[in-house]
Parts: structure tokens; sequence; C-alpha cells
């Protein structure tokens, strides 16, 4: 099984790779590719793969390469984990919104618009050359904004394409081990779209566990969704929301807390990651250690400055083991290439799955998988207050898309307009022009 990663030069593949030298099943992954438009950073992490292999005689042999069309040849599975322009390009998409005074965030509101339009057409580009040169094999979509980027690249992949995240199945691990139950034998009902869902029920032997926990303020007080939204909110909803729908219940909060912030995430990423590659360079340095050094400190501080707002304290160490990317996509790979029947939470096209939407809408719900690909299930059906969010922003990830497409200003500025986080269609003009300003691929959106 040959398998290729598109940004295989990214700092989050050695925990991809880490995942396959545990697997010693017949039919596993025995070679991987890594494509990777920076050859200095392909170098990097080669070597703490390298080091992640020794020892182990059946691990899958690596090739580094900044060929494309040579990546993609003959791969039976392509992961697409790629960041265009960089955690500079995102740096500056969370900057100017911040500027602006609305959410400056990777993949919710106008930062994750900005990520969406730089983002749109490349994978567009890489989804017709897999189409063209690797037409059988299965593509597993890393990139953020996830969602979106699902939905453009399926436009010439249809459901050989599948979005993954780990945010719902950490999610739903952590309410599983809260309620007693065994994570991997219960039934999660989950539905929304990615970094948009609401966990509505947790299924145990027919029983939804749920109601016991938003009745128990200690159970609810004890993992970090219940800490970060709070019992009285999640007793209302009825449902613990994933936590990324923080940036909307409490949205003043955080844009506030975020500019009173040193530095965005994405800067601080950048910062943390210009010095691991640097180091990387230098010989001699312990490639896995220090890489794992820095993969630590990353996940310490994620959605620290939410925690703070939230008043919820440290992360606990349980909220940390989400189950990872790397594992949702090992195990989505293995009941692709085995036919072995499981179920995940996955991005994949909505059929008729929420009635709100149309059929070829990516959507994040929980799906059957097998040989033949993923297979959406029936969810409850969503609330009026879920509805009108998830229209909203399909609504927004629809005029991404066509402004990605016709390179249309209109259609630009409708995405950040029709945001429910963005309060203002002149703030949405400014958004534009300042987005157009700084990142050298949007300069068409700016003013004639
Ligand atoms: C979660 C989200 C991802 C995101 C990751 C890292 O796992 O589901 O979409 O990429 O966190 O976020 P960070 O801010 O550390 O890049
Ligand atoms: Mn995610």
């Amino acid at each position: 099984m040959k398998l290729t990663i598109l940004g295989g030069g990214g700092f989050r593949v050695p925990l991809v790779y880490g995942a396959l030298l545990g697997d010693h099943a017949e039919g596993r992954v025995s070679r991987v590719t890594l494509y990777d438009t920076d050859a200095g950073r392909l170098t990097a992490v080669a070597r703490v793969l390298g080091e992640q292999a020794r020892g182990i005689a059946d691990a899958p042999a690596v090739i580094a390469t900044t060929d494309l069309e040579e990546a993609l040849r003959g791969a039976d599975f392509v992961f697409s984990a790629i960041r265009v322009g960089g955690l500079s390009g995102r740096a500056a998409d969370e900057r100017v919104a911040l500027e602006e005074g609305v959410l400056g965030q990777e993949t919710v509101g106008a930062g994750g618009i900005a990520y969406g339009l730089r983002t749109v057409p490349v994978a567009l580009d890489l989804a017709r050359r897999i189409a063209r040169l690797a037409p059988d094999a299965w593509v597993i979509n890393f990139t953020n904004p996830a969602g979106l980027v699902t939905e453009a690249m399926s436009r010439h992949l249809g459901d050989r394409v599948i979005g993954i995240c780990d945010s719902p199945v950490g999610l739903g691990r952590r309410v599983a081990r809260l309620l007693g139950a065994d994570p991997d034998r219960v039934w999660i009902d989950y539905a929304g779209l990615n970094h948009l869902g609401w966990l509505r029920g947790l299924y145990v032997d027919g029983r939804d566990e749920l109601p016991r926990l938003l009745a128990d303020p200690v159970l609810l007080d004890s993992f970090e969704e219940g800490r970060l939204f709070g019992p009285e909110l999640l007793r209302s909803l009825g449902s613990i929301p994933n936590e990324y729908l923080h940036y909307y219940y409490f949205n003043r909060e955080a844009v506030h807390a975020y500019r009173q912030a040193e530095r965005t995430r994405g800067a601080f990423l950048r910062d943390q990651q210009e010095s691991f590659y640097a180091r990387m360079r230098e010989p001699g340095t312990a490639a896995l250690l220090t890489w794992d050094r820095t993969r630590a400190e990353r996940e310490a501080t994620y959605m620290a400055e939410n925690r703070e707002v939230a008043g919820a304290g440290e992360r606990e160490s349980d909220d940390l083991e989400s189950g990872g990317y790397e594992q949702v996509a090992l195990a989505l790979m293995r009941a692709v290439a085995r036919n072995e029947r499981t179920s995940l939470i996955l991005n994949v096209r909505n059929r008729t799955t929420l009635s709100a939407l149309d059929c070829e809408a990516v959507v994040e719900v929980p799906c059957l998988v097998d040989a033949n690909g993923a297979h959406p299930v029936a969810v409850s059906p969503l609330p009026y207050h879920a509805v009108g969010l998830v229209a909203a922003v399909k609504a927004v990830e629809r005029a991404v898309l066509e402004a990605a497409e016709s390179g249309s200003r209109a259609a630009a500025v409708q995405a950040f307009a029709l945001h429910p986080l963005v309060d203002s269609v002149a703030v949405a003009r400014r958004l534009v022009e300042r987005y157009a300003e700084v990142h050298p691929e949007l300069s068409h959106l700016g003013r004639a």
C-alpha cells in the first residue's frame, strides 16, 4: 500500500508516521512518499521519521520529493495536509481580522474565510491532478478549513475525498469516558459542519447517557468543554457543542482576549516552528527529541485564551489525548483498505443527512466506512439555533468557493458580510481590501 502525504514537510507528519509504525497487519502502508514545495522542511521531517523507524523491522519506507507528479503516481491513499502561505499567512489572516475588531482565527470567522480564499484554488488544482494521475486513490483531507476544502476537492473527486478532524472524535471519547462507557462501543449522535457541530446524544446499549452528564454538575466541571461552556449553557442547549463554538457563543470575549494577546496563535506557531526547522538544519540535533518537545509545548498552549476567557484553568492531560488526527486517518484508511467496517465522524457530502442543506454540501456527521468509502448515517434533526448557524456558514463557504473560482470581489465581500461573526458590510469591504494588500495571492480582490 502506497501513501502519499502532500505537505510532507509539515510538523505533524511524524504523528502520522508514528501511527503507521504501530500497524503490523497485512495490507498496511509499506511506502510513504512525502511531497512538499519546501525541500529543507522535507529533509528535516525525514530525519525525524528516520529516528522514529530505528529498530522497527517493518517500518514503511520513506521517499521525499518536490515533484508532485512523481508523488501522486501509483498512490493508493493521498493525505492532503498543506498550508498555503505558511504560518506567516495564518498570522496575517488572524491579525487583519483582529485589527478590524472581528475574530482572527485559523478556521472560524473572518480569519477562516481569508484562509479559505487562499487555499481553495490550490486545493482545486491538487484535486484535478489527483483525478488525472491517481484516479483510484482515496484522498483524506486534513487541510483546514477542512469542511470547505473537502467540498472544493469533492467537485473533482466526488466521494473519493473525505475530510477529517480530531475534534468530534475527541469530544465523543471524553464524554464516553466521563460516563464510564467504552469509547469504542458507544454511538455518538453528532452533526454540523467542521468546527461547527454539536454532540446531541451518546448511546450505550440503546440508552442515551448524555442527559445523565448534563444533570451532573461535578461531571460537567471535569472536562474541557464542560468548563469552557459552563453547565447553564450546556443544559439549555441540551447538547455539548464542539469547542470551536466557543468563538460563536463567547465571541465578544474571545475577540477581546485575542486582541490583548501579545501574539496570535499563528504568530506563536510560526516562531516556534521557525526555530524548530532552524535547529534541524544544525548537524547533530537529536531530531525526534527536538520535535517531541516542540509538539508538547504546542499542545499545552492550544486554545489557551479561550480557557482563560471561560476561567476554565489548565488543560487536563485527559483532554489532550483526543485520539488525534493521525488515529482518525489511520482508522479510516484501514476500514477502506481492508473493508473492516467501522463508524467515524467525517466530512462528507450530505446527500440527505441534514435537511437544511443540499446534497453536495460537505457536512460533518457519523459515517459507516468500508471499502466503498464513507456513508453518512441519519442523525437527529438539528434544532433551529443549529440550523441557523450551519446554513449561514454554508452560505459563506459557497461564496468563498465562488470567489476562489471566479476571482470575484463581490463574492469575497459577500463571504465576509454573510458570516454571523462579521457584524457589518462595511467591515467586510475593509477586510477584503486589507487581505488583498497583505496576501499577494489575493491582490486581485483589491479595489481597482
Ligand atoms: C484541533 C483542530 C484542528 C487544528 C488543531 C491544531 O485539532 O481540530 O483543525 O488544526 O487543533 O490547532 P493549532 O492552533 O495548534 O494549529
Ligand atoms: Mn479540525
